[in-house]
């Protein structure tokens, strides 16, 4: 099936927004957690120099040196909800496209984290109250660091069953808040951040069109990469490598040749911000050009589900009507995900 041919199933991101928190840690940080860690190995192994965290390094260090704990953080209400991420996001959106909040109604609000604040209810009931969003129905998906593609997926089901024409899309990740300060493997690669989007049937102003979406799993995987309840994250990183990179180049081929998309097509190419070393190796292999590869975990760190759509986010005033962007993600399950997207934009014909 062609690009114009699928374009009849397709729905519209018509607002994207992110937010990334103030908190820097830079690699230096990390000796002063006595973990033996090397800002020279983080660079050169992982192509980390920053990361954002909803947590003040002297928070950070409270935590390793066992003189304050998650729980008291939270109970002082220092660890930002998913649900103010979600917002600070959402504005970002209101404000780049001109929409008006209280103009507009999302029949479906999808939300999605790796990092819960809670069991219940769905994070995308907090984060539709929080932007102050008129919703029909609102609920969760989460398939950690591939969430962006399964959401974008899960609404454009709603989208063809007709149980909603407007939706919109909430994702924020706080891994600093989950990971173990004494293991300098783990604590090193994570930052936090969030993204939203509105989501119509229709094209409006700049936007991108989802053109296709695949996704797909191996959960007998599923012990590889793990953050098991009240637990640190915990992942066989050699082991989860090799396969991110396969699955990053097989999906995003995959999604290109069905919908006959040659490498010359293809203007932007996001993949999971994990290790920019990973990503290098995968855009590479795609053959995608370095001045066509979008990232940002060389300043943001892993973050989970929300490094691709914050990179995206990120570089949306970049996008020119017509570009593909083609975003390939793989995350804990294992899971793995790609998405096609059209730039409209009559304003830069
Ligand atoms: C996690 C990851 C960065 C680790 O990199 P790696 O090259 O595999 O490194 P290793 O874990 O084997 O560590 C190599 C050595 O460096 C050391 N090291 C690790 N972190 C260090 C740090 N911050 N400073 C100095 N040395 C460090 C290790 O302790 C180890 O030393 P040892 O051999 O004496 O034990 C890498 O495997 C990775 O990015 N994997 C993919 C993760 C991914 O895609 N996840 C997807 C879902 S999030």
């Amino acid at each position: 099936m062609s690009v114009d041919q699928k374009r009849k199933s397709s729905i519209f991101l018509t607002a994207m927004g992110h937010y990334v928190p103030d908190n820097v840690l830079d690699n230096n940080f990390f000796d002063s957690l006595n973990i033996g860690s090397d800002a020279q190995w983080i660079v050169d192994r992982v192509g980390i120099q920053e990361r954002r965290s909803v947590l003040r390094p002297e928070e950070i260090r409270a935590l390793r040196f066992g003189e304050t704990t998650r729980d008291e953080l939270i109970a002082a209400g220092r660890i930002m909800t998913f649900g103010q991420m979600g917002a600070r996001s959402w504005e970002l959106a209101m404000t780049r496209s001109g929409l008006k909040t209280e103009g507009l109604h999302a029949g479906a609000v999808i939300g999605g984290t790796s990092v819960p604040d809670s069991d219940i209810p769905s994070h995308a009931c907090y984060a539709a109250r929080d932007s102050g969003l008129k919703t029909g129905f609102a609920y969760d998906t989460n398939s950690a660091c591939s969430t962006f593609a399964v959401q974008i997926q899960t609404l454009r089901g709603a989208f063809a069953i007709g149980s909603a024409t407007t939706g919109a899309i909430f994702g924020a990740e706080r891994y600093t808040t989950r990971v173990d300060y004494s293991d300098r493997k783990g604590c090193i690669l994570f930052g936090d951040s969030s993204y939203a989007a509105y989501v119509e049937s229709v094209p409006r102003g700049k936007c991108l069109e989802v053109v296709d979406t695949l996704v797909e799993s191996s959960p007998e995987g599923a012990d590889t990469i793990r953050m098991l309840d009240g637990k640190s994250f915990e992942q066989d990183g050699q082991a989860v490598q090799k396969f991110a990179i396969l699955k990053t180049v097989s999906a995003a081929q995959a999604i290109m040749e069905r919908n006959h998309l040659l490498i010359a097509d293809v203007n932007w190419f996001v993949g999971h911000q994990a290790n920019l070393r990973m990503l290098m190796s995968a855009a590479q292999r795609i053959g995608i050009d370095p001045e066509r590869h979008l990232y940002n975990v060389a300043f943001h760190g892993n973050q989970g589900g929300a490094g691709a759509p914050v990179t995206m986010s990120q570089n949306w005033d970049r996008y020119r009507d017509g570009d593909i962007i083609v975003m390939s993600v793989v995350g804990s399950g294992l899971t793995w995900g790609s998405v096609v997207f059209r730039v409209h934009d009559k304003g830069h014909d």
